[in-house]
């Protein structure tokens, strides 16, 4: 089969690469490296055919499109921050690019796409576990754009037959994802800070909860998001049904590093959720997916991994 991973050289979508040349699979990565990076695939270069270019662009998405049987769509500006900075970009790309996708996939025959979503539709909810039939509740402007793009897919599935599924990752974890970008997400800074003797800032006062998802079971989710019966636009939840504050985060991490540095406490950030936790149950049904790696085995192998390449880069 052949694969279109659009962010193929980010966090998320190199892994998806990863996982679909260890399988055999056709790989074409669409990636305009904003915040991708070659090293990424560096090891999978030779099995990959990289399109250098962006997603806003039509004409390079259709070229690209060519003889795809599966899209997983996982290029997007990816930081509720910096689309509180910049609304209009973020929008660009998280809404039109994904549009552009969609229909370019529609106009090649592609038989399914597999669009990134995100738990920050469900905003600041008081109910938990976030559940899929609850009402979309957008807090920022990333978190309305992702809500706007798996509203395309489920408009193009029920519209023109092309099948779409989206995944609503929670806080995805593990190697390779960019600890030193100024929207890096909260594990990466916290392990890489405390690896390094310095310790990480927690904004609020850190009993903001979340439930971490371990990189591995979100390429599982994306695999079998692509075999079975067609999805028509449904939208399920991937991640792990359990929720940690990230001051139990920083307490285990600094356990697993083995230091005794608190966390600095600065103001809360705008847009930010108070809870997040998930319930898994739609995933089993829909895609027989489960999380086979919980929070503790992810934390570890995510340490290990930094461990290692801090140690390579002295
Ligand atoms: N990491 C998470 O916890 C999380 C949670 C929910 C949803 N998501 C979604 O998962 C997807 C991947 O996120 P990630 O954490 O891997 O982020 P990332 O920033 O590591 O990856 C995004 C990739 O998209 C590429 N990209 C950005 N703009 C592009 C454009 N205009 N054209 C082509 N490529 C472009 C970047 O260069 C990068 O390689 C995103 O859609 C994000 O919204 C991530």
């Amino acid at each position: 089969m052949r694969f279109m991973v659009t962010g193929g050289a980010g966090f998320i979508g190199s892994s998806l690469v990863h996982a679909l040349v260890r399988r055999g699979d056709s790989v074409v990565v669409l990636d305009n490296f904003s915040t991708g990076k070659r090293e990424n695939l560096e090891p999978v270069a030779e099995r990959v055919n990289l399109v250098e270019g962006s997603i806003t662009d039509l004409p390079t998405v259709r070229n690209a499109m060519q003889g795809v049987d599966f899209v997983l769509h996982q290029a997007a500006l990816a930081s509720v921050q910096r689309s509180v900075d910049d609304p209009l970009t973020s929008n660009e790309i998280n809404v039109k690019g994904t549009l552009n996708v969609l229909v370019a996939a529609r106009d090649a025959g592609v038989k399914r796409v597999v669009y990134a979503a995100s738990s920050s539709v469900y905003g600041d909810t008081e109910e938990l576990p976030k559940h899929e039939a609850m009402p979309p509740r957008p807090l920022s402007p990333y978190a309305l754009q992702k809500w706007v793009g798996e509203s395309y897919c489920k408009v193009f599935s029920d519209l023109y037959s092309l099948d779409t599924v989206a995944l609503r990752y929670f806080n995805v974890f593990g190697p390779r994802q960019d600890p030193n970008s100024e929207y890096a997400a909260v594990i990466p800074i916290f392990v890489t800070r405390l690896l390094a003797q310095s310790a990480p800032t927690v904004y609020g006062d850190g009993e903001q909860s979340r439930d971490f998802t371990f990189i591995d079971n979100v390429v599982a989710a994306n695999l079998k998001a692509c075999e079975g019966a067609p999805k028509n636009g449904v939208a399920v939840n991937i991640a792990c049904g359990h929720r940690y504050t990230l001051n139990e985060l920083h307490a285990r991490l600094a356990g697993l590093i083995g230091t005794d540095l608190q966390p600095h406490y600065a103001e809360a950030r705008q847009g930010d959720v108070r809870h997040s936790m998930a319930a898994v149950k739609r995933a089993e049904t829909v895609l027989g997916w489960r999380p086979e790696i919980d929070f503790h085995d992810g934390l570890e192998r995510t340490v290990e991994w930094y461990r290692t390449l801090l140690s390579a880069s002295r």
